[in-house]
């Protein structure tokens, strides 16, 4: 693939050179486009070095040829990187005032913009606007990571790691136009009209795996199940509490369901409608809640379905559970994982199919991302 990589007068300019040889080491071709500004921050030889090919910041050398409508034409995947706010706000306003913003314009190809720039500056309401613009027209945009910055502070603005650009550069379209429903958090069983019977499920799998989807072109809902952490823009979202709720949520065709909420496996037989008072003692009569997934599984047919299994055992074991699970609830693919990667920011799961198993580690983010990748070709 031949892949224009714009990089824009930011702190984190020189991590291009990474990048042109990580997309150059998995077969691509780069063509480094960088601004008057990012050569500021970046030597040309570098670029021109690493990319094998001239690099140019004036449009106007070579006019005979036209160069920001042969770049842009010629461009199969154009990734900006890092992307300034000042860049963002000419690209969204379609201000065409260098050799890259015109190559862009001038470009047919999917474009990823991956910012980086300072707390106070992503925050800031007009990048949010321009970012918001630029999502609506398409362009897939890699939210900046949270860390250290230019200086002594550190906060969300980090350009994130090169293995992250690319791959979430080279996984756009996977899903494109697809619907996928994916269910997240924790559901809760009211006991009396104040309490009720819950897990500590926070939902961030479930989140990561529904940014993931959209950013594989997707059209994606999540049914939040009593998740307090911040949800991705551009998904639907309906919110829900209880098993209840959640399986009513869930009466939509899909064609890829993710079930990554943790559902309670029973209810409170009489929910008792005020709040109960302190006694001696307390019985609750509990029964068991529908097989959510099963019955989805039973009902679409055509959609592919994945669901979760967490047990205590790891590794083989996990596997052997994990398979059962997806024979008796005749879905696609079972996540397996374990409690032991629960308390961990790193997590490590077992893709698992009726035929094969892979285990995934990473972070749940870049866990999202290769369940996604391989469960894409499933997706009819
Ligand atoms: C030391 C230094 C670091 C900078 N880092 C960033 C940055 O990380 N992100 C950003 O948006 N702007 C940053 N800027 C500001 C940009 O360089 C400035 O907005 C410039 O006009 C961007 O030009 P360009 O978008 O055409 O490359 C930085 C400026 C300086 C002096």
């Amino acid at each position: 693939m031949r892949i224009l990589l714009g990089i824009t007068g930011g702190i984190a300019a020189y991590k291009a050179a990474n990048l042109i040889r990580g997309f150059s080491e998995l077969g691509h071709e780069v063509t480094a486009v960088p601004t008057e500004n990012a050569l500021r921050f970046i030597g040309k030889p570098t670029l021109e070095a690493l990319s094998g090919h001239p690099v140019e910041t004036d449009m106007y050398v070579d006019v005979d040829m036209v160069r920001h409508v042969e770049l842009g034409q010629q461009a199969d995947l154009i990734v900006i990187a890092p992307a300034t706010a000042s860049f963002i706000a000419r690209l969204a306003a379609g201000i065409a005032d260098d050799l890259l913003l015109n190559a862009v314009l001038a470009s047919k190809a999917p474009v990823v913009l991956a910012p980086a720039m300072h707390t106070e500056m992503w925050q800031n309401s007009a990048t949010r606007a321009n970012i918001e613009t630029l999502a609506q027209r398409g362009i897939r945009v890699l939210e900046p990571s949270s860390g250290r910055l230019t200086g002594a502070d550190s906060g969300p603005g980090r350009l994130p790691e090169t293995n992250e650009i690319i791959s979430f550069a080279l996984s756009g379209g996977l899903l494109n136009g697809k619907r996928v429903l994916i269910t997240a958090g924790g559901t809760r069983e009211p006991i009396d009209a104040v309490r009720y019977i819950g897990n500590s499920s926070s939902g961030r799998m479930g989140i990561e795996l529904a940014r993931a989807a959209r950013d594989m072109g997707a059209a994606v809902t999540l049914v939040a199940a009593n998740i307090e952490l911040p949800l991705p823009p551009g998904i639907e979202i309906i919110r829900v509490s209880s098993v209840d709720e959640l399986e009513l949520a869930m009466e939509r065709e899909a064609d890829l369901l993710v079930m990554a909420a943790a559902v309670s496996d029973f209810k409170v037989a009489n929910p008792h409608p005020g709040k109960l008072k302190r006694s001696a003692g307390l019985t609750l009569e509990l029964k068991p809640t529908k097989d959510l997934v099963a019955n989805y599984a039973a009902k679409h047919q055509k959609a592919c379905k994945v669901a979760f299994a967490l047990a205590e055992e790891s590794d083989e074991r996990l596997i052997e559970i994990s398979r059962q699970k997806l024979w008796d609830k005749g879905v696609n693919v079972v996540i397996g994982n374990s409690f032991d990667s629960l308390a961990s920011s790193q997590t490590e799961v077992q893709f698992v199919t009726d035929s094969s198993s892979v285990c995934l580690t990473g972070s749940k983010s870049e866990v999202s991302v290769k369940i996604l990748e391989l469960v894409a070709p499933l997706v009819k």
